[in-house]
């Protein structure tokens, strides 16, 4: 029987600074199997201007290398539900510190609903430095596909499926 290897991707992930975290991902404790890191934002930078070697499971930052512990699976019933959380930094989920620096929103502030850029509507907002949106409408979303692949090695563009989206 063939694992599937989860991979997450986000839709803008050159731009935005924010990552799906869950027990079952890889670089959970950062890039260093040996020293958990719970205030960790190494699978969170943006990728840029990397070859496919090099970006692809976010090898340019050993994150290919830091598989989740042992028994760390994210469930995916089919045609059910799963939680992660999207922020920028492992702190500021419940992963970390009993989540006392979490909130609704990606950098663990709080923030009002229509939460935009300052004056017109094409700025970006800048309190939050990390969201590299105008407001919620404009941001992209995230996708998560599926590769029926035991080795994380044989998981390619071609074998991933796409199964669920969250837009923005
Ligand atoms: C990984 O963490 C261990 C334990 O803290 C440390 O001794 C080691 O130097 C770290 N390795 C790297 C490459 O930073
Ligand atoms: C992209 O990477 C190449 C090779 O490392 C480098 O020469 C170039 O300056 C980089 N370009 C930008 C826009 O960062
Ligand atoms: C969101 O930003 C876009 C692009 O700047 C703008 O056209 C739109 O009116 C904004 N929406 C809201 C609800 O402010």
């Amino acid at each position: 029987m063939l694992n599937p290897v989860l991979f997450l991707a986000l839709s803008a992930v050159a731009q935005a600074h924010t990552v799906a975290w869950v027990k079952g991902m890889y670089c959970l404790g950062g890039p260093n199997l040996s020293a958990d890191n719970a205030n960790t934002n190494t699978a969170v930078a943006p990728l840029y201007n990397l070859t496919q070697e090099e970006w692809w499971f976010q090898h340019d930052r050993g994150c290919d290398g830091a598989p989740p512990a042992h028994g760390d699976i994210l469930q995916l019933p089919a045609g059910g539900t799963f939680t992660v959380e999207l922020a920028h930094n492992r702190a500021q989920t419940t992963l970390s510190y009993d989540g006392k620096y979490t909130s609704e929103w990606p950098d663990g502030k709080e923030h009002p609903e229509d939460w935009a850029g300052p004056g017109s509507p094409a700025d970006c907002i800048q309190d939050d430095g990390a969201m590299h949106t105008n407001n919620q409408s404009m941001a992209a979303g995230t996708a998560f596909a599926i590769s029926y692949q035991s080795d994380l090695a044989a998981v390619t563009m071609e074998n991933l499926a796409v199964f669920t989206v969250l837009e923005q």
